[in-house]
């Protein structure tokens, strides 16, 4: 049967994560970004950042009908915002392993943010010649280095964001549960410190296996007594960009169009991309739909042999993560139209972490997207229901290794 998406995009009912307190945000740095870009970037990006203002990475016809979506309210604060106030903008931003591939990629994208005026970066080794190259670009964000333990604490102080890519990749002849291990003890170590220097940060765990590592950092967090269920993201942002590149490509549309949102967890089968809500409406076969849906899935594979045992994806996972930064700095500034999906403690399944498209506001998840989830095709509910013991494994190993752990006081 062919799976045909909706004709029409709601954002349907949300789930609220309750009361959110607001945040001030002193900008210490004023300026305009147009002059800005022109500046360092010269008149093709300066038109970039202008698109990109608008409507961020999502497709067009998916932004136009969740910003439809949004109360009169939201739009007034929305206009307020970004026709006025919008050019002002002074946001710090850690990477937490900023010397490896996705690490040393990521800051220079994020160098390149004008939301951006701090950028520090923190690895066990190697950070100072990264920063040092970076410094050399002429764009505004200013790079401080941190290497070592001893620096991680002045790293994180005062920060907005925090990008957790430190940790190893599944290299041929590693078990998961090598990965597993090495990775849970490395994202334990980092997020104590965050909870100890910027508990308020919205913290990106890139880490894997971010099906366990996400819970992992939230019992750490909840051990130190400042878990906010907002502000903690696994970055799920890549298996999105990667099903818009496979889905464009197969149906010969325009990119910048094509809007499909991925569900579940972050490995193998838990990665459900929902091709039935795909915009623009588009129709597939039952074979495209088994063919892109194990694409999507296995899309790491792709890269891994590519590279024949030199590493993972780095590329693309750093242009996905440096599209969440930019998300997330977007609506901490107050923009009232950022969606993106993510791994989150949820309730939209009996999972208690599932990734889904959610709202982002200030303080961190305004609304879970549960719309996505509605009116599935026969293929997308099995393999729903088919992900989840997997995901539920991935989470109850994450917590079990979490408790059994003590965090440093
Ligand atoms: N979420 C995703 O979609 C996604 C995609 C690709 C890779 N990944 C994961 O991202 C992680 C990094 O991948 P990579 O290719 O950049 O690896 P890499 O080995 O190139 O870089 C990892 C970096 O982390 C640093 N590091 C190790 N321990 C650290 C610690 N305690 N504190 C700070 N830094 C530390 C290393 O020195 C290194 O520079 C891996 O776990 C990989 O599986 C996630």
């Amino acid at each position: 049967m062919a799976a045909a998406s909706a004709t029409t995009f709601s954002v349907g009912s949300a789930t609220s994560f309750g009361s959110t307190k607001s945040q001030s945000k002193a900008f210490v740095a004023k300026y305009n970004t147009r002059n800005y870009l022109r500046n360092f970037s010269g008149l093709k990006a300066e038109a970039f950042v202008r698109c990109e203002s608008e409507s961020s990475f999502l497709g067009r016809e998916s932004a136009a009908a969740l910003r439809q979506s949004i109360p009169p309210k939201a739009q007034i604060e929305k206009q307020r915002c970004f026709n006025h106030v919008q050019p002002q903008a002074s946001y710090k931003v850690a990477i937490l392993g900023a010397a490896g591939g996705i690490g040393q990629s990521l800051a220079l994208l994020i160098k390149m943010s004008p939301l951006v005026s701090s950028l520090h970066l923190y690895d066990i080794a190697n950070v100072k010649g990264v920063a040092a190259d970076l410094r050399h670009c002429n764009t505004p964000a200013q790079v401080f280095d941190f290497t070592g333990a001893s620096e991680l604490a002045n790293c994180l102080k005062g920060v907005d964001v925090v990008v957790i890519p430190a940790g190893v990749p599944r290299k041929p002849g590693m078990t998961r549960d090598d990965l597993f291990n090495i990775n849970a003890n490395i994202v334990k170590g980092l997020v104590e410190a965050v909870a100890d220097n910027c508990p308020d940060a919205f913290i990106h765990v890139i880490s894997n296996p971010v099906n366990s590592t996400v819970p992992i950092a939230a019992e750490i967090l909840k051990q130190k007594g400042v878990y906010d269920p907002k502000k903690l993201f696994g970055v799920t942002t890549l298996d999105v960009v990667r099903a818009n590149t496979f889905i464009a490509q197969k149906k010969n549309l325009r990119l910048i169009d094509v809007d499909v949102p991925v569900v579940g967890g972050h490995a193998g089968i838990t990665i459900l991309p929902l091709l039935s809500k795909t915009k623009p409406s588009t129709t597939f076969t039952d074979e495209e739909v088994q063919e892109l849906t194990v694409r999507i899935q296995n899309a790491r594979t792709e890269v891994v042999e590519a590279k024949a045992g030199a590493g993972s994806a780095t590329l693309s996972m750093a242009y996905a993560a440096a599209r969440f930064v930019e998300s997330s700095l977007r609506a901490i500034h107050g923009d009232a139209d950022v969606y993106e999906c993510t791994y989150v403690e949820s309730n939209l399944t009996e999972l208690p972490f599932f990734a889904s498209r959610v709202k982002l506001g200030r303080n961190g998840v305004e609304a879970l997207i549960s719309f996505d989830l509605k009116g599935l095709t026969e293929y997308e509910q099995k393999a729903l229901e088919a992900l989840k013991p997997e995901l539920k494994a991935s989470i109850e190993k994450g917590i079990a290794y979490a408790k059994k752990e003590t965090v440093t006081a």
